[in-house]
């Protein structure tokens, strides 16, 4: 990294921020966003306003910063991924004194020297000319009046930024305009999300039900410690009767400020992909599709876990993904039983089992593919039994991804063939309970890994992962011959009319189909680097 004398001197001006691209030229049209912001506009009530800030710089180290990356929901509604800006929806037109919009967009100001340093800036002309936004400002405009607007509306609606905090300098335009937003709002300080959403739903009790809602709530205690010490909520709980209830509802204090609806109404916008994403996903699966395939002719005893992931990320970037959509899952043996490792760095991951999960991300898209290898190039007699019994499941899961589906039938299906399988395995006695498949089978996939969406009836459209998985640690109770089995296999389904659509079919999946094509042999079998000491 270059860092000049005169860098380290101007550190606070020139923090040295992962910045990228402000738009894809090759990504989602304007006309896809604009599309989108009218979708929420209809889903909104009368009267509101919605406000969406990006999120802010993440500080690495002293004056390095992470990667930027977008708010999700504010790049789904707008495609600009640049830093300190926020997007204002009005449900109606408005009218201004110089102008009638029903949107506005706040960006950052165009800087030759921060942008000598970090890359270009669209600018208020930039976005203009490039993502179609007919009123943009500069984000030192946001929340002067009239433009923000915010007294004029009959509810506001927003996300949590309660946990949004200043830990860059980079942030500090988007802490200003959070802070304008919170004030105008009286945003409350310390309310969470869950604490909000157990308002709203005291607001809306009636003497008849308030004996529900306060067992909900109750429930809600239990695992939310902001809930369980507020004191309203308390006494909500406690009240013996539906009239302490009703008089405990007036403590709820007035709000047009909503947290809750947002999300909802994003989730049920981003569940189903236009077929503008759907290319995306699809471009994102490929791609990690034929990493996984450049691995299973590569790896070798000897490899290690890093070299292994690097071998999938170099074929990202092979083709051009921006990135990662998460931190890449390379475990061996016993690692693989860590459902999140990340550290990846076992030397050797000799004869062992291999579980990667990786996906690339393709203009805001990512995929999330696992396959599950034996680096010996044959699975042996333990591993091919839990390989063949995570693939039925699999497979089960996969044939359920139609319309009208019930999501959680996908999980239960997998569940019930994993724990008859164990069983007949002599793993666990029949109808025992037991922890090899601790996770949920299916999400759904998008601009997030864990994208939006809801969790009813599957739609045409929805982009789902299905990936079952046992993991028996070692020292498990179980007959040690099945210590440090871990398989996870995960593909990326696609929900059509004529039924599923498995994007990462590429990726080799059977146990013959993987062994077949650990057999080819691989470009890098002849690349030796110098030893280094
Ligand atoms: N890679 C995260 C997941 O599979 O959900
Ligand atoms: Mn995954
Ligand atoms: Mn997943």
């Amino acid at each position: 990294m270059i860092r000049s004398l005169l860098s380290a001197v101007l550190a606070l001006i020139f923090v040295v921020s992962g910045f990228s691209q402000s738009y894809f030229e090759d990504g989602l049209s304007a006309n896809f966003h604009k599309e989108r912001r009218q979708a929420l506009r209809e889903l909104m009530p009368k009267n509101s306003i919605a406000v969406i800030f990006t999120n802010p710089t993440k500080n690495r180290s002293n004056d390095v910063d992470f990667i930027f990356h977008p708010n999700t929901d504010f790049f789904y509604l707008t495609g600009f991924r640049e830093p300190n800006s926020v997007l204002v929806i009005f449900s109606e037109v408005r009218n201004f004194d110089s102008f009638s919009s029903n949107e506005i967009l706040y960006v950052q100001p165009r800087d030759p020297r921060a942008e000598q340093w970090n890359g270009k800036r669209l600018g208020v002309d930039g976005v203009k000319e490039k993502l179609g936004f007919e009123q943009v400002f500069l984000n030192e405009e946001f929340g002067k009046t009239p433009v923000l607007n915010i007294q004029e509306s009959e509810k506001i609606l927003s996300f949590n930024l309660g946990k949004t905090q200043e830990e860059s300098s980079a942030n500090a335009p988007l802490i200003s305009m959070i802070g304008k937003f919170k004030t105008e709002t009286q945003y409350p300080k310390e309310l969470s999300e869950v604490t909000m959403e157990m308002y709203e739903l005291i607001r809306a009790t009636e003497v008849g039900n308030s004996a529900n809602v306060a067992q909900v709530i109750g429930r809600y205690q239990r695992t939310y410690p902001e809930v369980e010490k507020d004191p309203i909520l308390s006494d909500f709980v406690k009240a013996d009767s539906p009239e302490k209830r009703m008089a405990i509802k007036q403590n709820i204090p007035d709000s047009k400020l909503d947290i809750t609806s947002l999300p909802k109404m994003m989730d049920q916008l981003r569940e189903v992909k236009t077929a503008e994403e759907i290319a995306l996903l699809k471009k994102a699966v490929k791609i990690s599709a034929v990493g996984q395939i450049e691995v299973m002719k590569a790896a070798k005893v000897g490899m290690s876990e890093r070299e292994i992931q690097g071998i999938h990320e170099f074929i990202y970037k092979r083709y051009g993904a921006e990135g990662l959509g998460y931190p890449s899952i390379v475990g061996a043996g016993n690692n693989g039983c860590i459902l999140h490792y990340i550290e990846n760095d076992l030397t050797n991951v000799d004869q062992r089992l291999l579980l990667m999960d990786l996906g690339a991300e393709w203009r805001g898209y990512t995929a999330d593919v696992t396959r599950t290898i034996p680096i010996s190039g044959k699975f042996n007699e333990e591993e091919k039994a839990i390989y063949e019994l995570v693939y039925k499941a699999q497979e089960a899961g996969i044939a359920l991804c139609k319309v009208g589906t019930d999501f959680s039938e996908i999980g239960q299906v997998t569940r019930q063939i994993i724990n008859e399988g164990l069983a007949d395995l002599g793993i666990i006695k029949r109808g025992e309970r037991h922890n090899y498949f601790p996770h949920g089978t299916s999400h759904h996939l998008g601009l997030d890994v864990h994208d939006r969406g809801g969790y009813g009836s599957l739609k045409e459209g929805v982009v789902l992962t299905v990936e079952p998985g046992i993991y028996i640690p070692e020292g498990s109770n179980c007959d040690e011959k099945w210590w440090g089995i871990a398989v996870r296999i995960e593909d990326d389904i696609l929900v059509t009319s004529n039924g599923p659509v498995n994007l990462s079919e590429d990726a080799p999946r059977t146990v013959e189909a993987i062994e077949q094509m650990m057999r080819i042999p691989s470009i890098l079998q002849n690349w030796a680097l110098p030893e280094i000491d």
